[in-house]
């Protein structure tokens, strides 16, 4: 396996961090290149369920190096905990890990901002996970952020802080919530920064030097394409860039030195948080939440569910340029009979192959279903193509065929074997 990129192809939770784990085995180095810790991966492993927020998948697997690119924002006082936790449940954490100087601190005030903006905007929230995110893309976008490089140096930090606390707590004060004290902040982050020193550097050269050793880079998307900052359904997404193009400017790897692009989406289709999703069914979801699943890895909250949207994948397909697909959560649809597709949207008697730009219109878009047959037998122990029934055969090539990529992976359970590789 050379470079590869691997993004989510829908609206985050395709199962990216299940994939990651399967394709880690054969890279050198994991590199997360956007988002924070809005971001929750789960990898199963020898019935242990971890789950990553800042930290790249590939830390699971011994003898790999992660890296937390310059693209990400990071909570320092998160990734800590993140970091405590993982070493609890086991996992050595030290020269195997790499934090880009470049990249931007997620601070209190951006927490709290995100929180007031949900408030304030009362039924056209955009269901954010309150970490922070998007006001400290705002800062970096502003030029007015703080780096990893500032946290480095005590003195330049604390002066740097001192005036965004003060920018912001004028502005906290206004929208009536409680100020940030800088003197707790600068503490407490003056202590994380101490902690996180070791693990500083400057992750461009060192994946350079690399990519000359022959090493094997995999790059772990957060959220999804629908999620993107520009190619998303803004304003209902996030503050990055998670389609494939922002691996290179997240990491400082040219795109000439990509290899492939792997999208993941699941068998069906979720979401979190608010915005368009033509083909949410109620009664699919009601029926996922009974059996426990599709809850949010990161806030806990019940995931939106639908049928497979082709009209969505076929787009995602195009952005990312994706090679490959992996297909995750098949033996969700274990008791599903007939399944529905959606292969085009319906628009004011009109018939759509591409999702509108407008969020306003792609709620208003209804899908145009093709029903196929279910399997209605588990597959969870299928370990090979022939082993799935004929019907989940079928299946996944039509769904692999509408989306115009070749099929690489089929996921038939959340632990690491309950794979099938083409
Ligand atoms: P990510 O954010 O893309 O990494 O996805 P999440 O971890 O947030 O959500 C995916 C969920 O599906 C997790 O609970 C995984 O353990 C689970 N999962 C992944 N692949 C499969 C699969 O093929 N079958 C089942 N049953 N669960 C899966
Ligand atoms: P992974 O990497 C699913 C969603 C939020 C909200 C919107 C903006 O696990 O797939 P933000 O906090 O980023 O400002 O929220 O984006 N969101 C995700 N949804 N999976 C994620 O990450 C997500 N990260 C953010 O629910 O709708
Ligand atoms: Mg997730």
């Amino acid at each position: 396996m050379a470079n590869t990129i691997l993004v989510g192809a829908q609206w985050g939770d395709e199962g990216k961090g299940k994939i990651i784990d399967v394709l880690t085995a054969k890279a050198d180095i994991v590199v997360r290149s956007q988002g924070g810790n809005n971001a929750g991966h789960t990898v199963s492993h020898r019935d242990i369920k971890y789950i990553l927020h800042l930290i790249p998948s590939g830390i699971l697997r011994p003898g790999k190096v992660c890296v937390i690119g310059n693209g990400v924002v990071i909570d320092p006082i998160a990734l800590l905990e993140e970091i405590d936790v993982l070493r609890k449940q086991g996992i050595r954490i030290g020269k195997n890990l790499l934090i880009s100087d470049c990249a931007h601190l997620v601070l209190p005030y951006h927490r709290m901002l995100d929180e007031q903006r949900e408030l304030r905007q009362g039924h056209t929230r955009i269901g954010t996970t309150k970490r922070g995110i998007g006001p400290a893309y705002g800062d970096k976008a502003a030029r007015t952020g703080l780096r990893m490089s500032d946290l480095m140096q005590p003195i330049v930090f604390s002066k740097k802080l001192q005036a965004k606390v003060t920018e912001n707590n004028r502005i906290l004060q206004a929208l009536g919530a409680k100020p940030v004290s800088f003197r707790e902040v600068n503490e407490t982050y003056l202590a994380a920064g101490k902690r996180l020193r070791p693990f500083v550097d400057n992750t461009v050269v060192y994946l350079h030097r690399a990519m000359e050793r022959g090493k094997k880079i995999l790059f772990e998307g957060a959220q999804g394409t629908f999620l993107d900052i520009d190619h998303g359904t803004y304003p209902y997404v996030t503050s990055s860039n998670t389609t494939a193009g922002g691996a290179c400017t997240g990491s400082g790897v040219p795109p000439h030195r990509i290899d492939r692009v792997v999208g993941v989406m699941k068998a069906y289709t979720t979401r979190v948080g608010e915005g368009a999703l033509p083909t949410e069914d109620m009664q699919l979801a009601q029926m996922f939440h009974d059996l426990g699943r599709e809850f949010g890895a990161t806030t806990g909250r019940k995931r939106r569910c639908g049928w497979f949207d082709a009209v969505a994948t076929r787009y995602a397909r195009m952005i990312n340029g994706i090679d490959e697909l992996a297909i995750t959560n098949l033996d969700g649809l274990d008791s599903v009979d007939p399944i529905r597709v959606c292969v085009a949207y319906r628009l004011n008697g009109k018939r759509l192959d591409v999702p509108p730009s407008d969020a306003k219109q792609l709620g208003n878009c209804e899908p145009i279903y093709k029903e196929v047959r279910g399997w209605n037998t588990p597959i969870h122990s299928a370990r090979t193509f022939s082993q799935l029934p004929s019907a989940a055969r079928k299946y996944v090539r039509y769904i692999s065929e509408l989306t115009g990529a070749k099929l690489s992976m089929i996921s038939v359970g959340p632990a690491r074997g309950e794979t099938i590789i083409l």
